[in-house]
């Protein structure tokens, strides 16, 4: 008997084995065939007046215990700098086409209603010298979103000339007033948010005679912003891959096609969460495996909407003058128990880091049209970087996918080449393993690898072509769990840990750990 006992164990052992094996995937990185630059704008971000997004997330006034600049947190202001976030997104989505800019400047603002979000009061003490206040104490860009629900051209012709007037006409005095003598500059303009939906249930014809008139007549005065430094002006695209979103950015484009001198547009935005089931969404924490694997499985949906819309862009544009402008995506989950519907508020967990390296990736595979992307939102809201608590602050592992992912920012594509293999989980399977490389302004190699296998490690043997390795240094984010996430208590289970590298005879080896985005910097 004992001996049939130990014969079985012994099977079992031999069966189980290899499930623990790490997998092993080759990787071949061609440096001499450079592709298009990843423009920098990708790594954008969503700021909108919705829950704790703006107000204690940015804003707390001048007057706050919590240590400020001018009204602004200190903590997040230096965990955003780390981020070199090229562009923020503001004030909306939907709150931009009920936001009216003269409730937000000088000494008195009023108290307004956000009845997108909450229906809570609007103090309107965070508007616009605040918003450029904030992106010159992180260094960003502006990407405003202009009033095309509710407001009128005329109100978004003088938001501008107020923002950018040099000479002194009566709005430029009103700015100097208000403390800026100086023009802003505007580097992106989005004419509406979600036309279709949230922004006015407007048709694509409807839509396209406002986009006529507002991108005639809402000018940008700043003499700097001329030539290569023009304000790129967003048009509102799809959300979906639905007939009525295919049918929406062939008519815009075509209009494009067609225009006369008097009109322009530089971008078409694309909208795109992930989302299992929008009536009863998944939870943000609290998970398992299942759900992991149908998640990811949703996320990676991107990559054919992006071709979906792509190709379409192509037949009108095929020298991708135009833009395709991911301002909103990321993952949507419930809100968490006890919080305000309204606000939005999820956990964000080691889930999140995998799905935003996965989205990056096929961005940068699309680097030549899409060229500007938002992940929603930037704080406190949805998938965010950072989570407040009144003084408290947190960093969440989506925050720190953005940190390994910067060397990204404007470096130039180089092709990498492998096969994923397959991670199975019920009758989900996904590619187990996920590759971009670039190459930045120095001559340095990048690498980004994603193991999406919560179970398995996969040995990663790269080989370069037009290119030697010297040496590698690299960090990985992964956590326990697939559901692990950041705490104000515990605020470093998902941080990025250095990870070890060996280069021989040219091949350059390294140990992904499960479900883990690794990132890695080779000396050539
Ligand atoms: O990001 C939250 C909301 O989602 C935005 O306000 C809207 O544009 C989209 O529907």
């Amino acid at each position: 008997m004992r001996k049939r006992l130990v014969v079985f164990a012994l099977l079992i052992v031999i069966v189980t084995a290899p499930l623990t094996l790490a997998q092993k995937v080759q990787l071949a990185v061609d440096v001499s065939r450079p592709g298009p630059k990843i423009d920098r704008n990708i790594f954008g971000q969503f700021a909108e007046h919705l829950g704790k997004g703006v107000y204690e997330g940015i804003w707390v006034g001048p007057d706050s215990k919590i240590p400020n600049t001018r009204g602004m947190r200190n903590d997040v202001i230096a965990a955003l700098k780390s981020l070199k976030v090229p562009n923020i997104r503001w004030p909306g989505g939907c709150f931009a086409d009920e936001y009216h800019w003269r409730k937000g400047i000088g000494p008195k603002r009023a108290e307004t209603l956000n009845p997108n979000w909450g229906g809570v009061i609007e103090p309107n003490t965070f508007g616009t010298h605040e918003f450029m206040d904030f992106l010159d104490q992180i260094g960003a860009e502006a990407y405003l979103s202009i009033n095309v629900g509710s407001g009128t051209p005329q109100e978004a012709a003088e938001w501008l000339e107020y923002l950018t007037a040099s000479q002194p006409t009566t709005l430029a005095k009103e700015r100097a007033a208000n403390g800026h003598p100086a023009p802003y500059k505007i580097a992106y303009l989005g004419v509406g948010n979600e036309s279709w939906d949230c922004g006015g249930n407007m048709t694509v014809d409807y839509y396209l005679s406002q986009l006529k008139i507002y991108s005639r007549f809402v000018r940008n005065f700043n003499p700097a912003q001329s030539g290569n430094q023009q304000m790129l002006k967003i048009a509102v695209g799809p959300g979906g891959d639905e007939p009525r979103f295919i049918e929406w950015t062939e008519a815009v484009m075509k209009a494009w096609q067609d225009r006369k001198w008097s009109w322009d547009m530089q971008g078409l935005s694309l909208h795109n969460y992930t989302v299992v089931h929008w009536d009863d969404k998944f939870a943000s924490v609290g998970f398992g495996e299942t759900e992991y694997a149908q998640f990811l499985k949703s996320t990676l949906e991107m990559d054919a909407l992006i071709n979906k819309h792509s190709a379409i862009m192509d037949r009108y544009d095929p020298q991708k003058k135009i833009a395709l402008v991911v301002d909103e995506w990321g993952s949507w989950y419930k809100p968490l128990p006890g919080t305000n519907s309204g606000f939005l508020v999820q956990q964000n967990s080691l889930r999140d880091a995998v799905l935003a390296a996965l989205n990056l990736n096929i961005f940068i595979r699309h680097a030549e049209r899409v060229r500007m992307a938002n992940i929603a939102q930037m704080i406190n809201v949805l998938q965010a970087m950072i989570m407040t608590d009144k003084e408290k602050m947190v960093l969440t592992p989506s925050y720190y996918i953005y940190k390994m992912y910067v060397p990204f920012q404007d470096a130039t594509f180089v092709p990498v080449t492998f096969n994923a293999g397959a991670y199975t989980h019920g009758d989900v399977s996904l590619p187990r393993v996920d590759a971009v490389g670039a190459r930045d302004a120095s001559g340095k190699l990048w690498l980004a690898i994603t193991n999406l296998d919560p179970n398995q490690s996969v040995e990663i043997e790269t080989t370069l072509t037009g290119s030697t390795g010297k040496s590698a240094v690299g960090e990985t984010l992964t956590a326990p769990k697939v559901d692990s996430v950041n705490t104000f208590d515990a605020p470093n289970t998902v941080v990025p840990r250095r990870v070890s590298t060996s280069i021989q005879a040219g091949r350059l080896t390294l140990k992904l750990e499960p479900k883990s985005v690794t990132v890695i910097s080779v000396e050539q």
